[in-house]
């Protein structure tokens, strides 16, 4: 025992011992060139340009390549491939004065070549393997190809469908969305940064970027601290704690100061509080972007950024315009800029850059790595994992392969659109469309008949705007009567009809927020007319949000929500209607009943006037139009099978601070298939010293189970668990009653109290 002891603190001492000489070195490294580093050389590290996309020898001419030479850019973004990464960092490293080499960066955000479902439809996975999974494949192909560092994850809590960019996020829940960004950045950074198969990760939009007025993206953030504190800084907080190498400003402001130069977002919470090491980057253009907000001109915002804990300007170029201005009028001084260039290079040495500048590019790598059959059949795999089964009346679902199927819609038959927005390295037209998926799946066994049966939207313009980025849809110009007459005259002669509606990809991301998070109209008079003919209707709904279903929830008997699954999305989809995979995603947001209700989220505030009655109620909080419940819960997803709980077993009624008490409950696959159940454990803080949310998620298990099978599904709760940052953001575990709620979706639980002394 004793030996084993002394044999531990050797251990502690050799790692801890490594872990300082690699400090010192690094200290070395980067003290050695700071101490040659004219101003302006510092200040070109600051740099971070846009390339564009150069073919190779291209670059070599280019005004970013003489950039470089002079010492002016530190790292690049928006260049794909090893030989034209190559080529620019010979030029830093062979044509710059101090010879640093140049970070590579890329929006490699679900996936690079093998595409995988887009944030919002991985979080529904709840499976935290293969998410993790899923961002390690990702450095794998990125890092072959040249690549190392990357703009993910992206874990904004959003709760607000308008805007589109929930669909690269993991939902509304602090929590979950804390697991999946320790997931992720494990992911990409591996054990080892500077092993040549993982990157950087960046950890964005640092900070409530989801918290956008009105859900229109780059609007106004204003939020309370108790709230940024408990429920949109967790997963940021996750990031960090995972050891992210950076992150990004977002371009929303926080009290009034865009996060750009927000120094108490930037130094105070995150470095102070946090104890972040790593560097900051700002989001395209976040510096210039501040003369809009109005808080001064390139200068002056250039300088407040700087001063707050920015490092790195992402394209604006406000930082290597103007700091030498700012030192020489003494608004900043070379000590700050110092600062910020020393953690630029510190990420450089942490990725071995220099030891090896091409350590990322390996041109044998580069084709033998990327878009693999393997990489390809993860992604399948793990595509068909975050569908979500929203419903399944009558057991339409699974398909047999067998008859006449009629593939109806305009997402039927798009390879474009399958991987979703953000897929920047994706080889877009080898995705696989749902038609070929289908088509492949069914071999001989059955007839696919297809009809596109509507555009994306009546409007043309809306739906160029939405299908930007060369993922257009094939526009029929014949009438939308001649469409759907069309797809209703080979629906009448099948067996069943699968619908593929919903959203185009770029109808979710970056600047696609939405006032009408409906299927558009055009598609809708599509489905009812499906419905019409009296034959099965499977909606395959894809979306890159959660969309008011209402109608839909009572006329469609089967309801398959895929997201955007990724470049595998065909075959995956085929993999789930036919029963291949049976699926087990839950929903990650709430799906409302009216857009009237956003926003709208399962860890709401009680009021002091909750509907305890039927709806309506006068004198209590609900509305006169619709009851608050929304379409589909939080946690909500359906499977081929069936699931039942039993009660809920604690292991003791009471406990004080220093103990722990289980929770555990049997489930049991009372149906006829094997299949996958994710089991929620919700808790609800009775008494506080501030008002707490009706419930809060703090535990899950995904748990398989065979037909007829059961398990005991085991929680262990501690003061951690019932912890919350209080009126003063301390982390506190409050004494008093608790109520554990353990189910199958926020809404259906069972449930068992007790308290804390
Ligand atoms: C987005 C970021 C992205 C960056 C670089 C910005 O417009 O907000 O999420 O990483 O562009 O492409």
């Amino acid at each position: 025992m004793k030996k084993l002891f002394v044999f531990g603190l050797l251990a502690c001492a050799f790692v801890a011992c490594e872990k300082k000489s690699a400090t010192t070195a690094m200290d070395a490294k980067v003290d050695s060139l700071l101490r040659v580093m004219t101003l302006e050389e510092k200040i070109g590290q600051l740099n971070l340009p846009s390339a564009g996309q150069f073919t190779t020898g291209q670059a070599l001419n280019s005004d970013i390549a003489k950039k470089i030479e002079q010492g002016s850019v530190g790292g690049l973004f928006n260049i794909k491939g090893v030989a034209a990464i190559r080529e620019m960092q010979q030029i830093a490293v062979e044509k710059s004065r101090l010879k640093i080499p140049l970070l590579f960066g890329m929006d490699v955000i679900h996936g690079y070549e093998s595409v995988f479902p887009i944030p919002l439809g991985l979080s529904c996975t709840w499976d935290m393997q293969a998410i993790e999974q899923s961002a390690r494949v990702a450095a794998q192909e990125a890092s072959a190809d040249g690549i190392n560092w990357t703009f993910s994850p992206m874990v904004d809590i959003a709760r607000d469908p308008r805007w589109g960019r929930i669909s690269e996020g993991n939902g509304e829940d602090p929590y979950l969305a804390s697991e999946i960004a320790r997931a992720m950045v494990r992911g990409y950074q591996g054990t080892d940064l500077s092993a040549p198969n993982t990157i950087m990760s960046c950890t964005k939009h640092f900070a409530l970027y989801g918290a956008s007025e009105a859900g229109r993206d780059y609007n106004t953030v204003d939020m309370s601290r108790h709230r940024m504190y408990n429920d949109y800084l967790p997963p940021y907080k996750a990031a960090v704690e995972a050891g992210a190498g950076s992150m990004m400003a977002s371009f929303n402001e926080i009290d009034g100061i865009p996060a750009t130069a927000n120094q108490w977002l930037l130094t105070d919470l995150l470095r102070k509080e946090w104890g972040f090491t790593g560097f900051v980057v700002s989001d395209y253009t976040g510096v210039s972007e501040m003369i809009a907000h109005g808080i001064g001109d390139l200068q002056e915002v250039s300088a407040r950024a700087v001063a707050a804990g920015l490092d790195m300007d992402m394209v604006s170029e406000g930082l290597l315009t103007t700091l030498k201005k700012s030192v020489d009028e003494g608004k900043i001084t070379e000590a700050q800029i110092t600062q910020a260039c020393r953690r630029i290079l510190e990420a450089k040495f942490k990725l071995g850059l220099f030891d090896d500048p091409y350590r990322y590019c390996n041109e044998q790598r580069a084709k033998t790595e990327v878009f693999t059959s393997d990489n390809r059949a993860t992604a399948r795999k793990i595509a068909a994992q975050s569908f979500v089964l929203l419903r399944n009346e009558g057991n339409v679902l699974p398909l047999k392969k067998q008859g006449t199927i009629a593939l109806v819609g305009p997402l039927v038959n798009t390879a474009v659109n399958m991987a979703g927005t953000w897929s920047v390295a994706a080889r877009h037209a080898e995705s696989v469309p749902l038609l070929s998926g289908l088509q492949k799946s069914v071999g001989t066994q059955a007839r696919v008949v297809y009809a596109k049966g509507a555009n994306l939207d009546a409007d043309a313009v809306l739906e160029a705007n939405a299908t930007m980025f060369g993922k257009g849809l094939n526009r029929d110009n014949r009438s939308e009567a001649a469409l759907r007459e069309e797809a209703v005259r080979l629906a009448r002669q099948s067996d069943v009809i699968v619908a593929a509606l919903g959203e185009s990809a770029e109808m979710s991301g970056e600047a696609s927020s939405r006032v009408n998070i409906e299927i558009p109209q055009t598609q809708k008079d599509l489905l009812q007319a499906l419905i019409a003919t009296g034959k099965p209707v499977v909606l395959v709904l894809f979306t890159g949000r959660p969309l008011v279903l209402t109608e839909e929830s009572k006329q469609v008997p089967a309801i398959l929500n895929v997201w955007f699954g990724g470049s595998e999305a065909g075959d995956a989809i085929a993999d789930v209607l036919f029963g291949e995979v049976n699926p087990s995603g839950k929903l990650t947001t709430t799906f409302p009943q009216h857009l009237g209700q956003v926003p709208i989220f399962y860890a709401h505030k009680n009021t002091g006037r909750p509907l305890t009655g039927k709806w309506f109620s006068k004198f209590q909080s609900n509305y006169l139009d619709v009851p608050n419940e929304p379409l589909y819960p939080f946690g909500f997803g359906l499977s081929y099978t069936t699931f039942s709980y039993g009660d809920v077993n604690l292991s003791a009624t009471e406990m004080t601070a220093r103990d722990t008490v289980t929770a555990s409950i049997e489930v049991t696959n009372t149906g006829t298939r094997d299949g996958a159940e994710v089991v929620q454990l919700y808790i609800r803080d009775v008494v506080g010293s501030i008002t707490r949310p009706v419930k809060e998620l703090r535990g899950f298990e995904k748990v398989f189970l065979k037909a007829g099978e059961k398990k005991t599904v085991t929680f262990t709760i501690s003061a951690h668990t019932l912890s919350f940052y209080n009126a003063e953001l301390k982390w506190v575990a409050e004494p008093g009653d608790f109520e554990i709620q353990i189910g199958t979706n926020s809404q259906e639980v069972k449930t068992a109290k007790f308290a804390l002394k």
